[in-house]
């Protein structure tokens, strides 16, 4: 291992607070610092202790899903590397840590008892983390749901829901964790996986993934239910993938019904049975003739809308509409595609806003971030918030220090200036955002280190440190120091 300290490539920006005066934009005592990851991009050991498969193992092996047939079995062996991954934590002066746990690892068939040996993996891990200072923040499911349960109907079935509390009941009753986030980014897993097919389990099937979207919000309503039975005192929530969402034309009616239909689906579709305990009635009418309805049995709301001590969001860009009747719904810069649900008489496209983008094409957009961040505090209950996700992805390659990098400079780096300048403008809008009162308690980077990018297979890196996937030799990127600083400062300076 490489240590943060010792990567000394290229400063990036001035504003990387590299300097020992206090930070122009100060966070506040105890602000959460934090990085994320996710059991299927990094753990690999796909088929050690007994874990069993999940669907995307089944996805990956299915041609034509992943690039270049790319797959999670070794991704970057966090399981037998986890003690070095913490090493590169404390180096970083990170405090908190989220990462996911592996259901087909801890409860292979998806029913039953516990796999021990799947879940002493995560004790092992969370002993480590808890000697090293750094809070555990486990999310419960990040999209590998066991196969058997696919086999069985998947997500859109609504056993499932209950199969889900009952495993992280199991896995709360066993680790000593306050931090508890149920799912991570339920419109992905229920519209990418059901809908679109982009992600595993790889269905079209729109109205199925309505269903699944519900099951998925009433998953996270029972589990938080029966883990604060065990343990009120323990801290809960869940992760959504927030958009802010733009009408490409304000004054044009199509583009700001499009803006709504967009916001309904992608972001209060999730937050309104969240926080408030009901699905907003325009989104409902929407999606009038899918069977959504159909799905919502009584009680579910009320259980879904537990009480949350805090709400995770993760945020990347904004979506620029335009409703566009009678032409086919077209994806711009985003994974939208014409099987999602919202394809109906009133079309709608995303378009180019002309930002600079990321290595995945995505709109920086930090204001959107400030955006969503006031929105949430305003529109919704006044629950803690945090960043669980946000950073930039890109096609990097280590090089070799070069003269320009002085004297300092000791070993190979990537010098990605694109992410520490993605970075400071996001913290900033935080920061902004916490001055105008925003209760936002924390954030983590996307993503401690590259990893298994989904259907973009090993092609897109969003890590703080680089990881040679032949060697599995990690190195800190210019971004890991430029992080590191930021948080033994507290903030970032002008
Ligand atoms: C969201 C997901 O939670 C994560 O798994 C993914 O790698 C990042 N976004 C980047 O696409």
């Amino acid at each position: 291992m490489t240590s943060v300290q010792q990567s000394n490539g290229a400063e990036g920006k001035s504003s990387s607070a590299d300097s020992d005066r206090a930070p122009a934009a100060a966070f506040p005592v105890g602000f959460t610092w934090g990085a994320a990851t996710a059991a299927y991009q990094i753990e690999g050991a796909a088929a050690e202790d007994g874990r069993g498969p999940s669907i995307w193992d089944t996805f990956c092996r299915t041609p034509g899903k992943v690039l270049n047939g790319e797959n999670g079995d070794v991704a970057i062996d966090h399981y037998h590397r986890f003690r070095e991954d913490v090493a590169l934590m404390v180096d970083l002066g990170l405090t908190a840590y989220r990462f996911s746990i592996s259901w087909p690892r801890v409860q292979p068939s998806g029913a039953g008892p516990v796999n021990q040996a799947g879940l002493d993996f995560y004790r092992r891990l969370v002993d480590a983390l808890q000697e090293a200072g750094i809070e555990p923040w486990p999310t419960l499911y990040h999209w590998d749901l066991p196969q058997p349960l696919e086999d069985a109907g998947g997500w859109p079935e609504r056993d499932v829901a209950y199969r889900f509390a009952d495993y992280a009941s199991q896995v709360h009753a066993a680790l000593d964790v306050r931090r508890w986030t149920t799912i991570n980014e339920p419109w992905c897993a229920a519209f990418l996986g059901y809908a679109s097919g982009e992600h595993a389990p790889g269905r079209l099937e729109p109205a199925a993934s309505l269903r699944a979207a519900h099951h998925l919000m009433l998953g996270h309503g029972l589990a938080t239910e029966a883990m604060c039975a065990r343990r009120p005192d323990d801290h809960y929530g869940a992760a959504v993938n927030l958009y802010a969402v733009s009408p490409a034309d304000p004054a044009n009616p199509a583009d700001v019904d499009a803006a709504r239909r967009i916001d309904g689906l992608q972001n209060r579709l999730f937050l309104d049975p969240l926080l408030r305990g009901s699905y907003p009635a325009d989104v409902l009418a929407d999606l009038e003739g899918l069977g959504f309805d159909s799905c919502i049995k009584d009680g579910d709301l009320a259980a879904i809308n537990q009480p949350l001590d805090h709400v995770g969001i993760n945020y990347y860009t904004r979506h620029t509409v335009s409703g566009v009747p009678g032409e086919a719904t077209q994806a711009v810069s985003s994974p939208f595609s014409s099987h999602s649900p919202w394809v109906g008489s009133d079309f709608v496209r995303f378009v180019p806003a002309g930002r600079p983008v990321t290595g995945m094409g995505w709109e920086i957009d930090e204001m959107g971030l400030y955006e969503v961040l006031t929105r949430v505090h305003r529109d919704y209950a006044p629950v803690p918030l945090y960043i669980t996700e946000n950073g930039a992805g890109y096609d990097e390659t280590l090089t070799d220090p070069s003269p320009a990098d002085g004297p300092a400079a000791n070993g190979s780096t990537v010098h990605d200036t694109g992410r520490i300048s993605y970075l400071d403008l996001h913290l900033r809008a935080c920061h902004k955002a916490i001055s105008d009162g925003v209760p936002l308690r924390g954030y983590f980077t996307w993503s401690l280190l590259d990893n298994f990018e989904w259907a973009w297979g090993y092609s897109k890196r969003f890590g703080l440190v680089h990881v040679d996937y032949a060697t599995q030799r990690r190195t800190p990127k210019d971004s890991a120091r430029w992080y590191s600083n930021v948080i033994r400062h507290g903030g970032l300076g002008d």
